[in-house]
């Protein structure tokens, strides 16, 4: 296997995987190598570019840490984090779609009893949150643990903050025997992701913003239904059809309504889908 070239290397490349053992992982690396080559020759990709590729991607390496994630970043604002929800969340109609994670979910946040201010002193105008947890069939979900996170008024997430060490805009709770659920937080507003970094001058130099569109975010999980992982957008949210990261979805938006005291208040009902009967 000498002298080769533009036309027989990705064979060749392919050759040398035929080893793999784990057949999912052979497929994988099979179709990468050679969309990979592709979009070289596509390109007509020069040494130079190629260089700048690798630079950007050490660049992202070298920002991330346990509180942020450049390639998850990278991921979401190239819409394959939206791609890969949207291939595994076909859900039958009339159940909350999924969208996605985003960086910023926490394990172990505050666990609080219905009703209560899961903002713990987040800075942003006070909004009450409430809705239904329901199955397909319109049954409701008791006890489904909701697991919340939002940013604050600044557009930032608790971890986001380097003098904020304990949780605030996020919280863990359960719905009731009717499967209601309603606590008190903050007015969710947009926010700019994480573009101080590579994934920020990408953005910059293919001419995108780095906005999304206001949003609370939940991950649903009961008993006997699939994990649900989605958000709530504002509906007069002017970043609607231009998400950085494309996770909006027509049936997620919610109207946030002004209240005479000055609060908001939105209401959202969630429809979970049955988890697969296991054989
Ligand atoms: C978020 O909504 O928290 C988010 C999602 C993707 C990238 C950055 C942030
Ligand atoms: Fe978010």
């Amino acid at each position: 296997m000498r002298n080769l070239d533009q036309n027989t290397i990705t064979e060749a490349v392919l050759a040398r995987h035929v080893n793999t053992l784990n057949p999912r992982l052979k497929q994988i690396m099979t179709s990468l190598v050679k969309h990979l080559h592709d979009f070289a020759r596509d390109v007509e990709l020069t040494e130079g570019e190629w260089f700048q590729g690798v630079e950007f991607l050490t660049r992202c390496g070298h920002i991330t840490d346990d509180k942020r994630q450049e390639f998850v970043l990278l991921s979401d604002v190239l819409g394959l984090s939206m791609l890969t929800v949207a291939m595994n969340n076909d859900k039958p109609n009339g159940c909350t779609e999924a969208t996605v994670f985003g960086p910023f979910h926490v394990e172990g946040a505050p666990h609080y009893e219905l009703g209560a201010d899961i903002s713990n002193g987040a800075r942003g105008i006070p909004c009450l949150v409430r809705g239904t947890v329901r199955g397909v069939n319109g049954e409701p979900v008791a006890n489904a643990m909701l697991d919340v996170w939002q940013s604050d008024e600044d557009g930032l997430y608790d971890v986001q903050h380097a003098d904020i060490d304990h949780a605030q805009g996020r919280g863990i709770l359960h719905t009731d025997n009717e499967g209601r659920y309603w606590f008190k937080s903050i007015l969710a507003v947009p926010y700019a992701i994480p573009h101080d970094g590579p994934v920020g001058k990408m953005l910059d130099a293919t001419g995108r913003h780095p906005w999304r569109p206001a949003h609370l975010h939940f991950m649903i999980k009961a008993s006997g239904y699939e994990t649900l992982t989605t958000h709530v957008f504002r509906s007069d949210d002017q970043y609607l059809d231009s998400d950085a990261v494309f996770g909006v979805r027509e049936s997620l938006i919610a109207a946030w309504k002004p209240q005479s005291d000055g609060s908001y208040l939105v209401g959202y009902d969630f429809v979970l889908n049955p988890a697969p009967v296991k054989e």
